[in-house]
């Protein structure tokens, strides 16, 4: 089965008022960009199709082509405004034979291969699979004004992550509808579930952290420590 990746990165980073995106920041002495792109090389995961901010394309493409990504076979994108604009960009770009595509935050440079594979292999049996884990805290719906409005039961509450793996035809026919609806959304599965259509959640990685905040950055680098057995 032809598998494609597509791994956005083309955010503003606004949270982490830093002077480079979020991607390139050093984290164990490397640009987040590449433990992520380390991952995609170990995994089942074929062409990548990594998509930037246009006005830092040639920061990425230095920096990809300078580096050492295995058997990586990577193209860049330009993003879009929203991270869903950015997806559909990507989605432009997978070979024409792919059945499979996986779309994943750059910003979670701590996913396993592993994780990307069980990820692979839930999409192909069920169409469309997640990785998330069971959340910890109390989840409330609070309003504009912070008042609680509602507490959902919080067995049924899963924190979802990337890396979100999707039969293609299914995946583009959700950015289809997403565009024609003028339907918002932060990740892909919800376009999917718009749909209709089953979306099955694996177990994510606790390591598998999003970073948007400086705070992030730290606990990463505290986690890839730990990883490396130098803590
Ligand atoms: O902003 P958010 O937390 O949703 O970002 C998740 C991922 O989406 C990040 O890796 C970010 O670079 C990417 N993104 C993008 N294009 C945008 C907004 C976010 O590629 N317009």
């Amino acid at each position: 089965m032809r598998i494609n990746a597509v791994i956005v990165a083309a955010g503003e980073g606004k949270r982490m008022g830093a002077a480079a995106p979020k991607p390139l920041l050093a984290l164990g002495g490397r640009p987040v960009i590449l433990h992520t792109l380390a991952a995609f090389a170990a995994s089942r995961a074929g062409k990548t199709v990594v998509v930037v901010p246009e006005q830092e394309r040639p920061r990425f493409d230095m920096l990809l082509r300078a580096s050492d990504l295995g058997r990586l076979e990577w193209t860049l994108q330009s993003g879009g405004v929203r991270r869903q604009d950015s997806v559909a960009r990507g989605l432009e770009l997978l070979d024409a034979d792919c059945e499979l595509v996986v779309v994943h935050d750059a910003v979670r440079p701590l996913v396993s291969a592993a994780l990307i594979d069980r990820c692979i292999a839930a999409a192909g049996k069920d169409g469309a699979a997640v990785a998330g884990l069971p959340v910890a805290d109390t989840i409330k719906i609070v309003s504009i004004d912070r008042r609680i409005e509602a507490t959902p039961p919080r067995d049924s509450l899963w924190a979802i992550q990337t890396p979100q793996a999707f039969g293609v035809e299914l995946l583009r026919e959700a950015h289809r509808k997403a565009k024609l609806e003028a339907i918002e959304a932060t990740d892909d599965a919800m376009l999917v579930e718009r749909l209709g259509r089953k979306v099955v959640v694996v177990e994510g990685e606790r390591r598998n952290i999003k970073i948007t905040t400086p705070e992030d950055l730290a606990l990463a680098e505290a986690l890839l420590l730990q990883s490396s057995g130098k803590s």
